[in-house]
C-alpha cells in the first residue's frame, strides 16, 4: 500500500486527477471506477481543467460507478446519476453509453445488480476511486459481520443517512436504501486509488489502514490488495505520520 499525504488539497486533487487522466491517456479504452461524494469534487474539477487543455480525450473511456441510491430518478438533483452529469460527465467528451451507474429506479433491484456484475465481469475496472466513510464504509458497503462481494442492495446505517442529510431539504427525504458494488467487486480493480480529506476522518484512516483486517472496518479490506495508493491530506493523515 502507497500512502501519501499532501499539504494542500489542490495538490492531492491534481495528483488524482492525474493518475486517473494518465490511465486513460496509456490506455485510450481504459475502465475507471468513479464515487461520489464531497472527496472527488475537486479531482474531477481538476480532471475537466486537463481535458480543457486539450490533454487527454474520454471517448474511448468506460465509467462504473461505486453505488447509486435506490428511488431517486436521474434527474434528481441527489442522485449520484445527476453528481456525475454536474461535476463531470457533461464537461467531457465521454459517451453516454459508456458511462455506468447501478440503476436505483429498476423495478427489480436484484436483476439490476446481477446485470451491473456482469458488466464489471466483461470490462474489469483499472482503477477504482474511493472516499472513506466516517464508519470505514467504502461504496456503501457499511460495518457489518458480513459483507457481500457483489453488486448488492444495502440499507444505510442511521449515521450514513445523517452524513448525507446535509445535501437533502430534510431527513425524511435521505433514502433508506442503496445499490452499491460490494467489497468484493471493488478488490478486483486493477489498482485502488482512495482518497481522504479532513480531521474528522484521521481516526478511520488509521483503523483502515494499519488496524486489524475486519468486516467492521470494510476499507481494512483494502490491505489485501496488492496495488493500492492512498492519497491524504496533513489532517486526514496526522495519526498515521
Ligand atoms: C460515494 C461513496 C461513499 C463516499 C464516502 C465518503 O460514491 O461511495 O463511500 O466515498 O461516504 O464521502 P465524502 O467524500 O463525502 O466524505
Amino acid at each position: 500500500m502507497e500512502i501519501i499525504i499532501f499539504d494542500t488539497q489542490k495538490e492531492l486533487d491534481a495528483y488524482a486527477a492525474d493518475l486517473l487522466v494518465n490511465t486513460a491517456g496509456e490506455k485510450p479504452d481504459a475502465v475507471l471506477g468513479l464515487a461520489t461524494g464531497s472527496t472527488p469534487i475537486g479531482i474531477y474539477d481538476k480532471i475537466v481543467e486537463r481535458y480543457n487543455e486539450k490533454k487527454i480525450s474520454f471517448a474511448g473511456v468506460t465509467t462504473f460507478n461505486l453505488d447509486e441510491y435506490v428511488g431517486l430518478r436521474q434527474e434528481n438533483e441527489q442522485s449520484y446519476a445527476y453528481y456525475m452529469q454536474k461535476h463531470l460527465f457533461s464537461h467531457i467528451d465521454i459517451l453516454a453509453e459508456n458511462t455506468h451507474l447501478p440503476n436505483g429506479m429498476a423495478e427489480d433491484i436484484e436483476a439490476e445488480c446481477a446485470r451491473y456484475d456482469e458488466m464489471l465481469e466483461a470490462r474489469p475496472v483499472d482503477i477504482q476511486l474511493l472516499g472513506l466513510g466516517h464508519n470505514g464504509h467504502i461504496g456503501f458497503n457499511e460495518p457489518d459481520v458480513n459483507l457481500s462481494g457483489g453488486t448488492h442492495a444495502v440499507q444505510l446505517k442511521a449515521e450514513t443517512r445523517e452524513a448525507n442529510a446535509r445535501f437533502f431539504a430534510s431527513m425524511n427525504e435521505v433514502p433508506s436504501y442503496a445499490i452499491t458494488m460490494g467489497v468484493g467487486s471493488i478488490l478486483k480493480a486493477n489498482t485502488i486509488l482512495m482518497a481522504v480529506r479532513g480531521a474528522d476522518k484521521a481516526g478511520i484512516v488509521k483503523e483502515a489502514l494499519t488496524g486489524p483486517i475486519t468486516t467492521n472496518v470494510p476499507a481494512s479490506l483494502l490491505q489485501t490488495h496488492a496495488r493500492v495508493i492512498v492519497l491524504l491530506d496533513r489532517e486526514a493523515g496526522r495519526m498515521i505520520e
